[in-house]
């Protein structure tokens, strides 16, 4: 696929007209949730609310079968959420939602331009507000000066501790900056911080078609848009020229299912790691430098012994350590709600290598 006919990503469109159960203040919720259980689609009918309502029944329900004390029960949780979740539905006629005092959302038009009559999963719908808003809006990222306005399904960053640490070595970078490669962009934060400190030009990838289709909307008639290329692709995409710089945010825990796009964010897979260091290699200049952002969140979690940046220092025989930076992240707000002790000893890395 080229880039100039990418599929976005977006909520799969269910085509009204099966026969489904009505969901209304008055529908017994016992019933409701059984039905849920047993695989049935629910319609949320009248208010908006309705649909709140159910979503807060049902995770009651499932609370009470997964009292969430461990990281892993958390993860079950939230697995058995989203299955039951996605069977409540709520109908878009005219890019709008049917049901009485329901918020306007945008998505509905830009990303369904040609559909006009068809059901969404309420947790998507919630998740197409949310995104609305954050893209409407923007928003504000610390160490750089503009705004970021993601697009639906692109990942973007909500704690700054690793954009801290990559900003102050960026302070004390001494190489060139003619170019740097931005292995997963995203919604192109660290290519800002790149252009930020001097940069001038950085090539971006990403294999999530949204993250494209968002910087080129962004960047268009922008003098970002000369300075910063994309590409939608898997690791370095079609960029095979040397560079002095690599950077890669790369998602900070191994996978235990199959993953969809945002995921993708979020969630690696056994080759990741190696392949992007053998594609890194090819790539970087005799003097250059790799960075990359991780976190000891899969380690305190107990989710993996494995740190697969030590594993490519010690076993790779490519790379050498250069640097390696800390910093602890803020322990959660006492007010959240779920279980997140370990967050005290969590620290985000930022590690520089060096060709051997
Ligand atoms: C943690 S996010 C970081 C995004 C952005 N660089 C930032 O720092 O905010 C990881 C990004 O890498 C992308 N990604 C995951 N696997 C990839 C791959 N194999 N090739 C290219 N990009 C990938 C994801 O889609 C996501 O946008």
């Amino acid at each position: 696929m080229t880039n100039t006919d990418l599929k976005v990503n977006r909520p799969e469109p269910i085509k009204p007209g099966v026969e489904i159960r009505s969901f209304l203040q008055v529908t017994d919720i016992k019933e409701t949730i059984d039905a849920l259980l047993s695989g049935e689609y629910i319609l949320i009918e009248d208010l908006y609310s309705n649909g709140l309502i159910l979503l807060n029944e049902l995770q009651s329900y499932l609370k009470n079968i997964h009292p969430n004390e461990s990281f892993q029960e958390q993860r079950e949780f939230r697995s058995e959420y989203r299955k039951l979740s996605n069977l409540i539905l709520i109908q878009v006629k005219e890019h709008k939602l049917t049901v009485k005092k329901a918020p306007w959302i945008g998505w509905l038009e830009k990303l369904y331009p040609e559909t006009n009559d068809f059901l969404l999963p309420f947790p998507q719908i919630q998740g197409l507000n949310s995104a609305w808003q954050w893209y409407n809006n923007g928003v504000i990222i610390p160490v750089i000066r503009n705004k970021v306005h993601p697009y639906y399904g692109v990942y973007f960053p909500t704690r700054f501790e690793h954009l801290q640490l990559f900003d102050n070595w960026l302070k004390r970078y001494e190489g060139p900056k003619k170019s740097a490669i931005d292995v997963g962009i995203g919604c192109g934060v660290l290519s800002l911080l790149l252009m930020k400190h001097g940069f001038q030009k950085s090539f971006g990838t990403d294999v999530n078609p949204n993250a494209i289709i968002g910087l080129k909307e962004s960047m268009k008639g922008t003098k970002l848009s000369h300075k910063i290329e994309i590409d939608y692709g898997h690791l370095f995409g079609k960029w095979e020229k040397l560079t002095e710089l690599i950077v890669f945010n790369p998602p900070w825990l191994p996978s235990s299912h199959d993953l969809d796009r945002l995921d993708e964010a979020i969630y690696y897979n056994d080759k990741l790691f190696p392949d992007f260091f053998v594609e890194a290699k090819k790539r970087l200049l005799p003097e250059g430098r790799i960075v990359l952002l991780f976190s000891n969140l899969g380690q305190i979690t107990n989710v993996t012994k494995e740190h697969p940046i030590e594993n490519e220092l010690l076993n790779g025989g490519r790379f050498e350590l250069d640097k390696c930076l800390k910093k602890s992240v803020k322990a959660a707000s006492v007010k959240t709600k779920r279980n997140q002790h370990w967050r005290s000893t969590e620290e985000v890395e930022l590690w520089v290598l060096k060709l051997k």
